[in-house]
């Protein structure tokens, strides 16, 4: 998936509609996020100052709910190749540093600086880990901390199925598209704790949280899926953003609603000292 397309499809689509989250699966998964941290005393008290950036920050809501978990200082900077995202992650957080750039490109707007914790949430589909695993190395002090959230191949098995069927296919006229939209996602937790390992990251806590989904009919299915970002590519590969009344009604009748869930990585991994 082009740079320039999914650039797009966050600032013309999804930027607005991001923070809706219907069904609550970024809030929970900062809060599990959250709770590694602190599991790993992150977040206490006392500590010097938390200097974090956050690569494909989005909007900024993990950012500001760290800042809010701690009495910790928190050292808040971002880099995101959405302009849109950014500027509401800008309103979020005034005080954040912030670049709009491809994250594989982060180390040009942080030279020479070094982070107590990079976070990557929701981004290696984007960018793989393999090539964010040695810049990351590069820009955290000895002893930081990687803080990982991920979807991996393993998400969304019932809208997998629906995609390859000879309905769905038939329909739009297509063959072989995949739910994942052509994403760099990791397999499961296993894959995530082997790019650890070999970026030379000492691998924390690793969870896979399998929240449910349910989409009771095309809209609501629209609403997750196209507006929030989490299937715009596969969505535009369809076309069923230009769906017509006949179409939809089609849908709704032969495939909604739709039970699934998705499969998400929550880790964490450390420089050794
Ligand atoms: C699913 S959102 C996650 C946002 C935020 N990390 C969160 O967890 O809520 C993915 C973010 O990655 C950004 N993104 C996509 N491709 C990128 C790239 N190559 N470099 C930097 N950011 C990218 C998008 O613009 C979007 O803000």
């Amino acid at each position: 998936m082009h740079k320039e397309v999914i650039q797009r499809q966050y600032d013309e689509v999804i930027a607005k509609h991001y923070d809706v989250d219907p069904q609550d699966v970024i809030q929970r998964t900062i809060a599990a996020s959250l709770r590694q941290l602190d599991d790993l005393d992150l977040l206490k008290a006392g500590l010097p100052p938390l200097r974090v950036l956050d690569l494909g920050v989005g909007t900024g809501l993990f950012l500001e709910r760290l800042i809010q978990s701690t009495d910790r200082d928190v050292v808040p900077s971002g880099l995101d190749i959405s302009k849109q995202m950014v500027e509401i992650a800008r309103e979020r957080i005034p005080e954040i540093a912030t670049a709009v750039d491809d994250a594989a490109n982060f180390e040009i707007h942080f030279a020479g600086q070094a982070f107590g914790m990079i976070c990557t949430h929701f981004v290696t589909g984007f960018v793989p880990m393999q090539t964010l695993a040695p810049k990351i190395w590069d820009h955290l002090e000895p002893g930081g901390y990687w803080s990982f959230v991920g979807g991996t191949s393993r998400g969304y098995p019932a809208l997998q199925r629906i995609a390859k069927s000879r309905v769905l296919q038939a329909l739009f006229n297509r063959r072989g598209v995949s739910a994942e939209g052509n994403l760099l996602t990791p397999e499961d937790e296993q894959e995530v704790k082997r790019r650890f390992e070999d970026g030379g990251f000492e691998s924390e806590i690793t969870e896979t949280f399998e929240p449910e989904l349910k989409f009771e009919h095309f809209d609501g299915f629209m609403e997750f899926a196209y507006h929030g970002g989490w299937l715009t590519p596969f969505v535009e590969e369809l076309g069923l953003q230009r769906a017509g009344w006949l179409t939809r009604q089609f849908l709704n009748t032969l495939v909604f609603p739709v039970s699934d869930h998705h499969s998400i990585v929550i880790a964490v991994a450390r420089k050794p000292r």
